[in-house]
């Protein structure tokens, strides 16, 4: 992840900031007197800029043998990567229970209602937020959540410590046994409540210590990007698979435009809006669109989707960066 070095996710590094998602940029505001505005507008010459910068990239000058390797040694790039940066790297996750308050239902207990984003769907073109009841979360005893492509615990880690139901179960697997490794040697990783595995989900079987139809939520946090595009199909099918009827994807993972895929040079292109970075991991750029298509088309009803357009501002710099992610929920029907 050379060429992103800083916290990729939208994660704030600076504490006491408005709740995310929540601060605006005013018409004719001036962008730097903040650090990061949300819900920003793009423009139709923004996006037409954009694409010229995606074209600009597009061209694909990879040998077969190369992106065959970067298919079959994707688990040892990650674990070089996690060899270099150990726990360092995906940080400081504020977002995370404010956007997925079905992780920790009890936490969001105590205020009854909270403020989050409202359920969007194709017809739904602006992300305004609405109060929901906390009786509207599901899994609110004995909850059983997977992770996949957990890395080292950035998002298992807030869930145990704010979920307080005593029969909480979380597994988490990724196919780097070096994430694994150093998320069990974590203080925080306790087994009575939770079960760390190495899995590629891109297999054609998995091999879990769940049952099937067992699983109340799967999260997947910047995972799928990760996956070539002709398997992320299989993953979704298989997840289908162990979810309970009525079970809960929470997704979040890169959007179409984002900084991240304009900041990328010529010759890391490996198919359409699929790139490798310098240290061999690869990440795709989704659009709302690739999403919802992955998700109905193999049994899952959409209860949200949008793309979350931030912009962040260097205040030092004088710089302003466009960050694009796609947020999405989906439910396995009951049926
Ligand atoms: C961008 S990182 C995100 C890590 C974590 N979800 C987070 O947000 O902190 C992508 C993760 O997916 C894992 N991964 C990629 N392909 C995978 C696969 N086929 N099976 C399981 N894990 C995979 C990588 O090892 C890496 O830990």
């Amino acid at each position: 992840m050379d060429d992103e070095k800083s916290n990729d996710d939208g994660c704030e590094t600076v504490d006491n900031r408005p709740q995310f998602g929540t601060r605006s940029l005013p018409r004719d505001g001036n962008i730097f007197q903040h650090n990061a505005w949300d819900n920003v507008t793009w423009n139709e010459e923004q996006e037409k800029l954009a694409q010229r910068k995606v074209d600009e990239n597009s061209i694909v000058t990879v040998s077969p043998e190369q992106l065959l390797k970067y298919e079959t040694d994707a688990d040892k790039y990650w674990d070089k990567f996690y060899g270099i940066h150990n726990d360092g790297f995906f940080k400081n996750r504020h977002w995370l229970l404010t956007e997925f308050p079905e992780l920790a239902p009890d936490t969001v207990k105590q205020n009854t209602e909270r403020p989050m984003r409202v359920a969007l769907t194709n017809e739904a073109k602006s992300h305004g937020r609405r109060h929901i009841k906390i009786l509207d979360l599901p899994c609110k005893d004995g909850c059983r959540i997977l992770e996949i492509g957990c890395g080292v615990g950035d998002t298992v880690f807030p869930i145990l410590a704010y979920n307080v139901d005593p029969k909480l179960f979380v597994y988490c697997c990724d196919f780097s046994t070096k994430a694994i490794d150093i998320l069990q040697q974590n203080s925080a990783y306790n087994v009575d409540r939770c079960k760390a595995f190495v899995l590629d989900v891109t297999q054609e079987t998995w091999t879990t210590p769940f049952e099937v139809e067992s699983l109340d939520i799967v999260v997947l946090i910047f995972v799928l990007s990760a996956i070539h595009p002709d398997k992320m199909q299989h993953v979704v099918r298989q997840i289908h698979r162990y979810l309970k009827p009525g079970g809960l994807v929470l997704f979040r993972d890169y959007g179409r435009y984002d900084l991240a895929q304009l900041r990328f040079k010529k010759g890391s292109c490996l198919g359409g809006n699929f790139y490798a970075r310098g240290d061999g991991t690869r990440v795709y750029f989704f659009l709302q669109e690739d999403v919802r298509t992955l998700f109905t088309d193999n049994g899952f009803i959409e209860e949200q989707n949008f793309a979350d357009r931030r912009l962040q501002v260097n205040r030092g710099k004088q710089l302003s960066m466009y960050r694009v992610w796609i947020q999405a929920k989906y439910r396995k029907t009951l049926a």
